[in-house]
């Protein structure tokens, strides 16, 4: 991972914070503990344990931020909605890391600009919930709130948030960590190479001769590439990855919070990027407070309930000093309701003047129930709440600087359509989230495509 080449925006220490000032602010989502005791000797095991990403990776990935918020890079986020202790396998590992480095080299390609990637991983593994409580059959028992927590399976045993957890989420977390960037040291190479990918199901799609062209050109740059160079592309450009997770368990973020020597200020050192949940964004909260307090760049969920005024408040208090790079803006409205909620918040973070770098997550507000009980979300509402973010910010004059997305790279059937036009009753087959859907291999690699058409209808000049 590279070291930045400009100086960043010089900024201030934040008046009256320290990584555990946000124990004084109403803190969201957090679960009671049952032994005080057992939560300090885990969180003193953790802070004495080594850090799982360094300083100046972490101010490598703010400088690329900062060219994201002027169209010179583009933001590829994403992963699981959970990642689970059972799934931290090699395969499942390799298979994400594929599908994201897959799509990458579809942006790259299409978007002609560097993709930046982060991976919703190496450390997603707490999850806020709507409620407290789940009752089935007349038992009432504390709700699934990630593998960092507890446990999914329905028995009191293993709903009791156990703090134990945290070090075995830090210790899975370090593995991930490890092999990812053995992966990326090691080459990687065939993902470069369209001829190794599975493109079986374009075929299944009406745009099967757009996409069957892209493929072809991205397999002729890079042999074009590597003839000229007589190096293999994977050697000539090392690709970058960073990591990401929603900092949501806030005791486990503060013992990862560390100072470090020749760099002023703090540091999350549990990941790169890390973001604050929709949920927990509240301004006067604890996320909030302990957010602003370290130097990482940050991002924060934006749903449709929040308004022009409280958004630029969040941007004060986020970032008072307009340092680029700092903030991401996380859009993620549904389809339904992008048209309407979207511009507003565009046009006064625009007319402000403030630097933030705007990414769509179409997951979240495209969550639905199916009638055999499956919570799942239709490829048709991702693609549409994508398609009207990059038309909404051509419109206001702003830029869609990335995406925010939950894949998989295994054959999961979470998700409804895409090209293989997955139906409620493929759901039964291969459902695998505890949490949230997601998009699979195929799927993602279409939605990395659909993207790139998208962009190119946009720049098309209009014909007279
Ligand atoms: C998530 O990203 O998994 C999530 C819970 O999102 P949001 O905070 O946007 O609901
Ligand atoms: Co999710």
């Amino acid at each position: 991972m590279a070291t930045p080449t400009v100086p960043l925006h010089p900024v201030h220490l934040p008046k009256d914070w320290s990584p555990a000032s946000w124990r004084t602010r109403p803190a969201l989502q957090m679960p009671t503990y049952p032994d005080p005791i057992a939560l300090e000797t885990a969180l003193g095991e953790l802070r004495a344990l080594p850090p799982l990403v360094t300083s100046w990776e972490i101010i490598a990935l703010k400088q690329h931020l900062a060219d994201a918020q002027e169209g010179k890079r583009f933001l590829l986020q994403g992963g699981d909605c959970a990642e689970s202790f059972a799934e931290c396998s090699s395969d499942v590992i390799s298979n994400r890391l594929k599908v994201l480095l897959q799509m990458s080299l579809v942006l790259v390609h299409g978007l002609r600009v560097p993709v930046v990637r982060v991976g919703r991983f190496a450390g997603q593994y707490a999850k806020p919930r709507s409620t407290d409580d789940e009752t089935r059959n007349g038992v009432t028992l504390p709700s699934y709130r990630g593998d960092i927590i507890n446990a999914p399976e329905f028995t009191e045993e293993d709903r009791v948030p156990d703090p134990r957890r945290m070090i075995k989420a830090h210790a899975r977390s370090a593995m991930t960590m490890n092999f990812v960037r053995a992966l990326i040291d090691g080459g990687f190479a065939d993902l470069h190479h369209p001829e190794y990918w599975d493109l079986r199901w374009v075929g299944h799609s009406s745009l099967a001769d757009e996409y069957h062209r892209m493929v072809a050109s991205i397999g002729d740059a890079v042999r074009f590439m590597e003839t000229l160079s007589g190096a293999q592309v994977h050697n000539l450009n090392r690709v970058d990855f960073y990591t990401s997770h929603e900092a949501l368990l806030l005791p486990y973020e503060e013992a990862q919070t560390r100072q470090v020597p020749r760099q002023w200020g703090w540091f999350n050192l549990s990941t790169h990027f890390p973001w604050i949940g929709m949920r927990t964004a509240a301004l006067e909260g604890a996320h909030v407070e302990y957010f602003r307090g370290i130097r990482n760049p940050i991002a924060v969920k934006v749903g449709p309930s929040v308004a022009p005024d409280a958004l630029m408040r969040l941007v004060d208090a986020l970032n008072p000093e307009d340092e680029p790079g700092r903030l991401t803006l996380i859009h993620r409205m549904g389809a339904a309701n992008i048209a309407s909620k979207l511009p507003a918040l565009l046009d006064v973070v625009r007319r402000e003047g403030r630097r933030v770098l705007w990414i769509c997550d179409p997951m979240h507000g495209n969550t639905e129930s199916t009638a055999n009980g499956f919570k799942t979300r239709r490829f048709t509402n991702i693609r549409s709440e994508l398609e009207q973010a990059f038309e909404l910010h051509a419109a206001a004059g702003t830029r869609l600087g990335g995406v925010h997305l939950e894949l998989t790279g295994e054959d999961v059937t979470e998700c409804l359509g895409g090209a293989r036009e997955l139906t409620e009753r493929d759901l039964e087959r291969a459902y695998r989230s505890t949490v949230d859907p997601r998009l699979n291999y195929e799927q993602a690699l279409e939605i990395a495509m659909l993207i790139v058409r998208k962009q190119a209808q946009l720049m098309k000049p209009v014909q007279a």
